[in-house]
């Protein structure tokens, strides 16, 4: 099977979409799969990639770049195999079988590029248009999750033409100090600030509008912070649990990506086993009500009293060197190759 890799991408995550993908092929068996890389810029163009060297500083998230040679391509359906044709000439290049989205956040992870591959009749891994969609918008995920009887922060949703009528005194009295404030669509931590007073609160939601049509304000949960992956299609298996302790402020961007002393990830979490089973539990139920398929990672606040609050699903989650989905699943034990072509047989299912 030839399997297509798609990464970058127009979102804020693109520099971490290349850093995802990276692992992603170098796990992935070549014994079993033909891979072709298919880079997205910036600007949404997707070109052909060499193999031989289709990043530069690979391992700098903030000097990583696709490094782009040959000309752009498109994709374009075909009886049963989807054909890559040069965009420029139409000549055909190659044919593939099943796509990889690793592009984190806008247009790869919210459905969009999910519906135009299922459009081009490619399977593709991970969860379809509508699972995507929803467990993208934090708005929308929280709504479903309540219905379901789950636990998610409590909040306020604004959409951009009501920003000049958001009122802090209102904000306060509902949510307490300090709130979070959150773009209904990104990952990543992008456009997320934690607001202690009223200045710092005009700003975060001035930011957070920066980045969607859409802004969360929510309180600040008390508790731990826990991951659990979930891996499967109609029997859904849950991963051993991580913990994030966030050494600043939050667990932001900057702690994820740049400076690796803003957070310790230790996996396995040191819990009970109660605990373990309650969690994975409940990741699976979020996983199912969510109509999600192939993988997403669950992020949880665990508070004192064992109760779980749902944070937000990611349905194409890190897979950077430091990132969890990967690394649950290794000490679960599942081997990062394996872990891939377990993700890749899922799409045929
Ligand atoms: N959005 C990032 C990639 C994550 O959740 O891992
Ligand atoms: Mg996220």
């Amino acid at each position: 099977k030839t399997v297509a890799i798609l990464f970058g991408g127009k979102s804020a995550e693109h520099e971490v979409s290349l850093m995802s993908a990276k692992n992603v092929i170098e796990a992935i068996d070549r014994e079993v799969y033909d891979v072709v890389l298919i880079g997205v810029d910036k600007q949404g163009a997707w070109h052909l990639l060499d193999e031989a060297h289709y990043l530069d500083d690979a391992d700098d998230a903030k000097k990583i770049r696709l490094h782009l040679t040959g000309e752009a391509i498109a994709v374009i359906p075909g009886q049963d195999r989807a054909q890559i044709i040069n965009s420029k000439t139409n000549e055909p290049i190659k044919q593939i079988d099943v796509v990889f989205p690793v592009i984190h956040g806008t247009l790869g992870e919210d459905g969009s590029l999910q519906g135009l591959v299922r459009t081009l009749n490619l399977p593709f891994v991970g969860v379809d248009l509508l699972g995507s969609a929803v467990s993208m918008d934090k708005d929308f995920t929280k709504r479903l999750l309540k219905e379901c009887g789950l636990k998610v922060a409590t909040g306020l949703v604004f959409k951009v033409h009501e920003q000049a009528s958001i009122d802090f005194k209102i904000v306060k009295e509902m949510l307490g100090l300090p709130v979070f404030i959150k773009p209904a669509n990104q990952g990543s931590s992008v456009g997320v600030s934690k607001a202690t007073d009223e200045v710092s609160f005009t700003t975060a939601i001035q930011d957070a509008f920066l980045y969607d049509d859409k802004v969360l304000v929510e309180e600040a949960v008390k508790g731990r912070e826990v991951e659990c992956a979930v891996l499967g299609n109609a029997a859904p298996k849950a991963s051993v649990i991580g913990e994030i302790l966030p050494q600043t402020d939050f667990y932001s961007y900057e702690s994820k990506y740049i400076d690796e002393s803003g957070a310790v990830l230790s996996a396995p979490a040191d819990l009970t086993p109660e605990q373990v089973e309650q969690i994975q539990t409940e990741a699976v139920k979020v996983f199912q009500t969510l109509d999600c398929e192939g993988m997403a990672r669950v992020d949880f606040f665990l508070k004192e009293n064992n109760t779980l609050i749902i944070n937000e699903v990611n349905t194409i989650p890190g897979f950077t060197k430091i990132s969890m989905y990967p690394r649950l699943w290794t000490l679960s034990g599942l081997s990062y190759p394996n872990l891939i072509d377990t993700l890749i047989k899922l799409a045929f299912e």
